[in-house]
């Protein structure tokens, strides 16, 4: 059976990882990986192939950055002239991003039966380009693998046939699970001379929030406020430090250089982490600011409270069952749910992870039930 797995960004390297080394125990699976390059400086892709042990990509497009139509279209005139060449049994995708709604359309116009990992997550935000992307990506999907069981709900709401749905859990799972020791050995606090529950973490990326002068100027005016506290740590997505440089944010921050340390009274800026390196950073802080998908549910496996700064939020369970708290992205209330975290006794860090404290099926084994299902249905 031969498999192509279409990736392009960092939350897509994260989930394939697992499922990469799952499938690795069948033979049977011939495995393709392509990757778009939708993310391409080195610390946006080649260094989660070396921390995660991802296989070298088969094929790179090399597509690059563009609006979202000019992005779409460029990978899909590319991924189409591959998947004509390799005529693969089944195509994965996985997430959200503009990778998946390229694939997905290419997959779903040859007739390629497609597997959708992550599938039935919703913000109800048609604003954000990954709603779109999922509501077309699962439409056009012939296997659905959800990650919750709010996810299994929307996609029986939208009338999706429960045969083509499996509720296998949330695969960034498995990849926490598996690094779990190398994020508790990160070295990211003694580079910048910190001490564990000291700071607050932050990613933050969203069009939402970083493009919009209004808004992200207010968030780095609650940062203000907070950084008196404790200090602030921001690897900075390059969207982001793109917005900063055309709103002129840069007397907000400092970046950080080697021997500099971090300290209360500063937001501190570094490039994009590496993926054990991220999470030991939010293993260690007191709590996380986000507006990623994938950090509200990391940050409930690893026990850190995170602030989620957003209008809504697709991982709702992490709000019942985890340590998420969504707040709009304005000044005041931004502060005002920072300092209700710091009046709360600091949280134990799990020195293992309990699987039995998560949502069902959030347990590391998600691949291993996604290859069963597929290796059933062929
Ligand atoms: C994309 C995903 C988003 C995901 C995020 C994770 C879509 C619609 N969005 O957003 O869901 O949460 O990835 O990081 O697919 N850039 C670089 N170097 C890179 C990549 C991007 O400098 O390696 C800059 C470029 O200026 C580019 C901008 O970042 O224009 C945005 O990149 P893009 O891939 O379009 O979207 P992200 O914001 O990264």
């Amino acid at each position: 059976m031969k498999i192509i797995n279409i990736i392009g960004t960092r939350p897509n390297f994260i989930k394939i990882a697992p499922f990469m080394q799952a499938a690795k125990k069948y033979p049977r699976l011939k495995m393709k990986l392509v990757h778009t390059g939708q993310h391409y400086d080195y610390n946006m892709s080649k260094v989660f192939f070396k921390n995660l042990a991802i296989p070298k990509p088969d094929i790179y497009l090399g597509t690059g950055s563009g609006s979202q139509g000019a992005q779409t279209g460029q990978m899909m005139i590319a991924l189409e002239k591959i998947v004509l060449k390799e005529k693969p049994d089944l195509i994965v995708v996985l997430g959200d991003v503009n990778s998946t709604l390229a694939a997905s359309l290419v997959a779903a116009k040859l007739t390629i039966p497609i597997a959708h990992i992550e599938a039935g997550v919703r913000s109800f935000d048609r604003a954000m380009p990954e709603e779109i992307n999922r509501l077309v990506t699962d439409s056009l999907s012939d296997l659905l693998f959800t990650p919750s069981d709010y996810a299994v709900k929307n996609l029986t709401r939208e009338g999706v046939a429960r045969q083509k749905i499996f509720n296998v859990g949330n695969i960034m799972m498995d990849t926490l699970f598996a690094n779990f020791n190398k994020i508790k050995q990160s070295q990211i606090c003694r580079r910048l001379d910190l001490k564990p529950q000291t700071y607050a973490a932050m990613t933050l990326h969203r069009p939402s929030n970083v493009d919009d002068k209004k808004t992200f100027t207010g968030i780095l005016k609650a940062l203000n406020q907070i950084k008196k506290s404790l200090a602030i740590i921001w690897p900075i997505h390059p969207r982001a430090r793109k917005q900063t440089r055309k709103f002129n944010l840069d007397r907000f921050f400092v970046p950080h250089r080697p021997g500099r340390t971090a300290r209360i009274g500063q937001i501190t800026l570094l490039d994009p982490l590496a993926y054990t390196e991220s999470l030991g950073l939010f293993y260690q802080a007191r709590f996380v600011l986000t507006d990623s998908g994938g950090v509200q549910t990391e940050t409930t496996a690893l026990n850190t409270p995170c602030l989620t700064l957003r209008y809504n939020t697709e991982w709702l369970e992490t709000l019942s069952q985890g340590t998420n708290t969504r707040i709009d992205p304005e000044p005041r209330k931004i502060i005002n749910a920072a300092n209700k975290i710091l009046r709360r006794p600091i949280r134990k860090k799990p020195a293992f992870l309990q699987k039995s404290k998560l949502p069902k099926y959030w347990d590391g084994k998600t691949s291993q039930r996604i290859i069963k299902i597929i290796l059933d249905k062929s």
